[in-house]
């Protein structure tokens, strides 16, 4: 056999068995008009330029839809911002892709929601910072963000949309819990995530002013079930996130590595997670390579799949088929070693400092809470929020 025709069954037997990204998470841009301290996106300058144009996306979603993608998440940032949104959705549908649009409603209007509809749009989610107009507006680090936030949650419920919230959940926060699901209520969701920051990018520099206590948890978790049972099985269905720093098991980050999820950035980067960015490893770009060659051929995609790669405890542990040993970004951040077991393992010998960030963010010792500013991110580090 040549080696040609060895590389090419090689590639084969490797394609066969990795299955499809199933849910591609469309990153179309990373500006956006809110502030908030616990943003997920990246805390330097660099990854905010050199947007995809509309073509290269529709290649993007044809690549990806070839390959077996059904689910496709437009996101940022603002997804909002991009005014081509409409044409990407368009062509995504006529794909047969499942859309879904993940918005902080900054930027929406009657008319908008309209053409996304009539693009074929199928689900809207709009995140809110809080329960009143002082709190939200404050986190968000925009005025009038709750009343935006609150008009288009009713028109996109009034044309007729399941009615999807996200609140994102903090110390800063939790305390409004009852009166998150009683404005749920009032707005007549169908279904509402109540979900824990969680601690990557701008969230992981901001932690100790977001992580609550456990106590705090603990009274949250009973307010939320102490609301459901007085439901009665109406309203809203309430999903319930705690932060993993309280469990004794990792998640099992992404469902697997490589497994299930594709991130494309605003630039064209190809991620494994939204986070992957951080890892000491060489990600690949749509603009070089094709989804296909990526997502089955890419070194930095099959770093991390199966168990070859886990060190002990992972290695042995008879529950790594279940967590896959836990998120590679959460174990790079605060072991500084990707390969690590996630901390929040409690085999894990670095668990201790889950610990310590529990102990930390009852008394930070930064005294303001950090806020992103994407239209002035090289000034960012320097730009602050004292809602502490
Ligand atoms: Fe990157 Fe978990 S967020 S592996």
């Amino acid at each position: 056999m040549t080696n040609q025709a060895a590389n090419d069954r090689q590639k084969q037997e490797t394609s066969a068995m990795v299955g499809p990204p199933l849910w591609l998470l469309a990153e179309l841009t990373y500006d956006c008009p809110l502030h908030c301290p616990y943003c997920s996106n990246p805390t330097q300058l660099s990854e905010t330029k050199n947007e995809l144009t509309t073509e290269q996306w529709f290649q993007v979603f044809n690549q990806a839809r070839d390959l077996g993608a059904v689910q496709l998440g437009f996101s940022g940032g603002e997804p909002l911002l991009r005014k081509d949104l409409e044409a990407l959705v368009k062509y995504s549908r006529d794909l047969g892709f499942y859309t879904n649009l993940i918005t902080s409603g900054i930027g929406l209007t009657e008319k908008r929601i309209g053409k996304l509809k009539e693009a074929g749009l199928d689900h809207i989610q709009i995140s809110f910072q809080g329960a009143d107009p002082e709190l939200n507006d404050a986190i968000a680090g925009r005025g009038n963000a709750y009343q935006q936030k609150f008009d288009m949650a009713k028109s996109v419920k009034a044309q007729g949309y399941p009615m999807v919230l996200n609140f994102v959940l903090s110390k800063q926060n939790l305390e409004q819990i009852t009166d998150i699901m009683r404005l749920s209520c009032e707005l007549e969701a169908d279904y509402v995530e109540l979900a824990t920051a969680q601690y990557y990018g701008w969230a992981y520099e901001n932690r100790d002013h977001l992580l609550p206590s456990r106590e705090q948890l603990v009274e949250a978790e009973r307010l939320v079930n102490e609301f459901r049972e007085q439901q009665q099985g109406k309203g809203p269905h309430f999903i319930f996130v705690t932060p993993d720093y309280f469990e004794t098991r990792p998640k099992a980050c992404m469902n697997g590595w490589g497994s299930t999820f594709l991130t494309v950035t605003p630039d064209g980067s190809a991620l494994p997670c939204h986070s992957a960015k951080m890892l000491p490893l060489t990600f690949p770009n749509v603009k070089d390579k094709s989804i296909g060659d990526i997502w089955q051929q890419d070194f930095s995609f099959d770093y991390f799949r199966g168990d070859d790669w886990m060190p002990q405890p992972c290695k042995g542990c008879d529950e790594k088929e279940k967590d896959f040993g836990g998120c590679r970004c959460q174990a790079f951040m605060m072991t500084g070693d990707m390969h690590k077991t996630d901390p929040v393992c409690s085999k894990s010998e670095d668990h201790h400092l889950i610990q310590a960030a529990i102990d930390s963010a009852i008394e930070p010792s930064t005294p303001i809470l950090k806020r992103v500013n994407q239209k002035a991110m090289q000034h960012a580090k320097n730009t602050q929020l004292s809602i502490a």
